[in-house]
């Protein structure tokens, strides 16, 4: 069986204050019978790596560039985020794909980047609203993998995929177990033609994950786990959400 992964993405959230408040209210409901890990802004990084060295309690990055270094102002590279102990990074976020034009290729780019330095990738996946009711939702998440399919080629097994459907996120539309689960069918199946690993890796859902519909997303066959955003921000609604992972 798989072990469930529950990651917080606190997006554009957080200051020190915040964040030291809500870490020890995370720390302090350890320990967690799932792996567990918040993905912070840049610039809180090093803190977050501070209060968490002594836990089990793992934590990454929202983005990086596909490049290890030079003229790229503005960018983060992935030998940085190795070096503040960054175990993943979230790579083609809707978010990122729609305001800042990342393409399949770039998102792809991006995961062999963090691969090759030992990082992580959670990629993540999912359909707008007009695709789904147009029926594309199958042929957008799978364009959205096989890319970084071919890219990983015998490093994809590494990766961590996270579908989130856009319609989704930060709306409180919650996917249906049902819906999300036929979409990790999909990706489940994509991932098995590509890699005899494809049955251990871990698939995550995201999008309007709260304490009282967890449990019932994560029973799902091929849903290992959640990517967390509105909900990571309190430690209480996050704690529990590991909790109905456990
Ligand atoms: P919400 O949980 O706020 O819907 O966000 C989901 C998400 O985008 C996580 O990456």
């Amino acid at each position: 069986m798989r072990r469930k992964l529950v990651v917080g993405n606190w997006k554009m959230h957080g200051s020190h204050k915040a964040n030291a408040e809500l870490l020890a209210g995370i720390t302090g409901a350890r320990p967690f019978g799932c792996d567990v890990a918040v993905c912070v802004p840049f610039p809180y990084l090093s803190e977050t790596a501070v209060t968490l060295a002594s836990t089990d309690l793992r934590w990454g990055a929202q983005d990086c560039s596909a490049h290890e270094q030079g003229a790229y102002t503005g960018e983060v590279s992935v030998p940085m985020l190795a070096e503040f102990g960054c175990r993943y990074v979230i790579v083609g976020h809707s978010e990122r794909r729609a305001y800042h034009g990342e393409s399949d290729q770039l998102v792809a780019d991006k995961a062999k980047a963090a691969l090759a330095r030992g990082v992580t990738p959670i990629v993540c996946v999912g359909e707008t609203l007009a695709e789904r009711e147009a029926g594309q939702t199958e042929a957008v998440v799978k364009r959205q993998l096989s890319a970084v399919i071919h890219t990983l080629a015998h490093c994809a097994s590494e990766m961590v995929v996270a579908y989130e459907p856009v319609w989704a996120i930060g709306t409180g539309k919650v996917a249906t177990p049902e819906q999300a689960q036929a979409v990790h069918a999909v990706l489940r199946a994509q991932l098995r033609a590509a890699t005899p690993q494809a049955d251990q890796m871990t698939l995550l859902y995201g999008g309007s994950v709260k304490p009282d519909n967890a449990a019932t997303l994560f029973a799902q066959a091929d849903i290992d786990g959640g990517l967390i955003g509105g909900a990571a921000l309190k430690a209480s609604d996050f704690v529990a959400i590991c909790r109905a992972a456990e």
